[in-house]
């Protein structure tokens, strides 16, 4: 079956009505590819400084599973606090092509932003879903969300049989599937591969199995734990991911009646029932959007706080603030970071949760890049993460790169150039290192930002920054 994309309006304010010029005051476009001519650009100038507060909201990365989670109950979820990001309109897409109602509505509470006379970068998703749910998502939704892979577990619980696009991999490196096929393997399921999908079948339903994870993968934890909580008998999990959107998930499935024991550590017990409740849920604060600011204040020897999440969440990562000469306050729900010197170098290893975060690599590495010193950064959870190091280098980062290390040489200041997102967070490194850069420094391709942060440019406005944001006409293809 194939449909054509229309991914819904979210009414977010979009890009500028023409190509011509650069505009103030315009947030993230819409959801769609941008035309094949045009291309969004941020712009921002040097020896800029990020001082204020900002409010992050829930998380991308649990909100896309907190709507997939949605699935396994018949009937009418609501979930609160959702960022406004094109993913999170990609996923409402899946969910419509599934049979479900999905309406994105004004959030309940509303975001501070809003209250402050800006717009909204949350909202409340209300997903209706039917008792029998589509079995199937293609590819011209999963290659544009990776994340539509976990509604393969729900799927099968629920149904006995789906069919979803292999995603393959992406600009930040192969990303397998492989741990979570064996897993549900385990319970019962037949699972091959045909035509670009995967197609998974328990025709007598899933069975409770003892699982070990070969790394504690975000992705097949959780898809494991949405097919277990209805699976016939108990479930072991072992080498879990201990994220905090894991944990986000297990509160709200066991608020929709599953029986679930050992989130947030490695080892999770599920124990299936017959049938779940829909229910209303709070997404968690997204600590990477949070983290962003909090290097970007190092970075920019600013004074920011940060709204809006537990910052116990972000511990290793504001532990190298601290190691870098930052002073970080912190208290329930929010924390402050404030950096009056050049930044010292420091080491930065990226691990599974409560590790140093891997989406927080390319801001390590853009502080590494203005520190005093030289500094190791090692990534061990995406193969091709220090890609976007060659657009990094271009505004003059002194970046020697060996498999999965880098050895980051900081200098005084970086030089304002043209770069090119080639994902969210490098996307986000990039705005930031520009605004420690000498001159201008133009960063193109930013529909990757908009995948996963809501309103970037306001927030770098509320922060006391110049920036501008424009759709510029992409380089002409040449022909002969
Ligand atoms: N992996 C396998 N086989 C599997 C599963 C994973 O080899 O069956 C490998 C991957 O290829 C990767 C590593 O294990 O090298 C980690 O993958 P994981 O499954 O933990 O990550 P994910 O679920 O695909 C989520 C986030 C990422 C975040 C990682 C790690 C979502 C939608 N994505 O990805 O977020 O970096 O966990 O924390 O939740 C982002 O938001 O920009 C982003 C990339």
């Amino acid at each position: 079956m194939t449909h054509s994309l229309r991914i819904p309006d979210l009414t977010i304010p979009t890009r500028p009505e023409t190509g011509t010029g650069w505009s103030a005051g315009v947030g993230p476009g819409d959801a769609g590819d941008p035309a094949v001519s045009d291309v969004d650009v941020i712009r921002v100038h040097g020896a800029a400084r990020l001082a204020g507060t900002v409010h992050v909201v829930g998380a991308k990365n649990s909100a896309l599973k907190l709507m997939a989670a949605a699935l396994l109950a018949p009937g009418r979820s609501v979930i609160t606090n959702v960022p406004r990001i094109t993913d999170i309109a990609i996923m409402g897409e899946v969910l419509r092509r599934l049979g479900c109602g999905v309406r994105f509505d004004a959030d309940d509470p509303v975001d501070p932003m809003v209250a402050v006379g800006g717009v909204a970068r949350s909202r409340s998703v209300t997903i209706d879903v039917p008792e029998q749910p589509g079995v199937e998502a293609d590819y011209d939704l999963v290659r544009r969300l990776r994340a539509s892979i976990c509604v393969l577990g729900p799927l099968l619980a629920r149904r006995g049989y789906v069919r979803v696009a292999h995603p393959g991999g992406d600009a930040i490196g192969s990303r397998g599937l492989d741990m979570h096929i064996s897993g549900l393997t385990r319970m019962g399921a037949d699972i091959s591969g045909e035509h670009g999908f995967v197609i998974a079948s328990a025709p007598d339903g899933l069975h409770g199995a003892e699982i070990t994870l070969d790394f504690p993968s975000v992705g097949a934890t959780e898809n494991l734990l949405m097919a277990a909580v209805l699976a016939d008998g108990t479930t072991v999990i072992e080498n879990a991911a201990r994220e905090p959107e894991i944990v986000d998930i297990c509160t709200m499935l066991i608020r929709m009646g599953a029986l679930i024991d050992g989130e947030g550590t490695s080892t999770i017990t599920v124990t299936g029932v017959p049938r779940l409740q829909p229910v209303r849920h709070a997404t968690v604060g997204d600590r990477i959007v949070a983290g962003t600011w909090a290097f970007g204040a190092a970075m920019t020897r600013g004074d920011v706080t940060v709204t809006g999440l537990d910052p116990t969440y972000l511990e290793i990562a504001l532990d190298k603030v601290v190691a870098a000469g930052g002073l970080v306050e912190t208290r329930a729900d929010a924390f402050r970071v404030r950096m009056d010197e050049r930044p010292r170098s420091v080491d930065v290893v990226t691990l599974p949760y409560p590790g140093f975060a891997t989406d927080l690599l390319p801001m390590a590495i853009g502080m590494a890049a203005l520190s005093d010193g030289a500094s190791l950064i090692t990534e061990n959870i995406f193969d091709g993460r220090f890609m976007f190091a060659n657009e990094m280098m271009r505004l003059g980062a002194d970046i020697k790169t060996d498999g999965h290390h880098a050895v980051v040489r900081g200098r005084e200041r970086l030089s304002g150039a043209p770069v090119r997102a080639t994902d969210i967070r490098a996307g986000a490194g990039l705005i930031i290192a520009g605004l420690c850069a000498d001159g201008v420094t133009e960063v193109s391709h930013v529909h990757h930002v908009d995948r996963g942060y809501p309103d970037f440019v306001a927030d770098l406005r509320a922060l006391g920054i110049e920036v501008e944001r424009a759709t510029a006409p992409e380089e002409p293809e040449l022909t002969i």
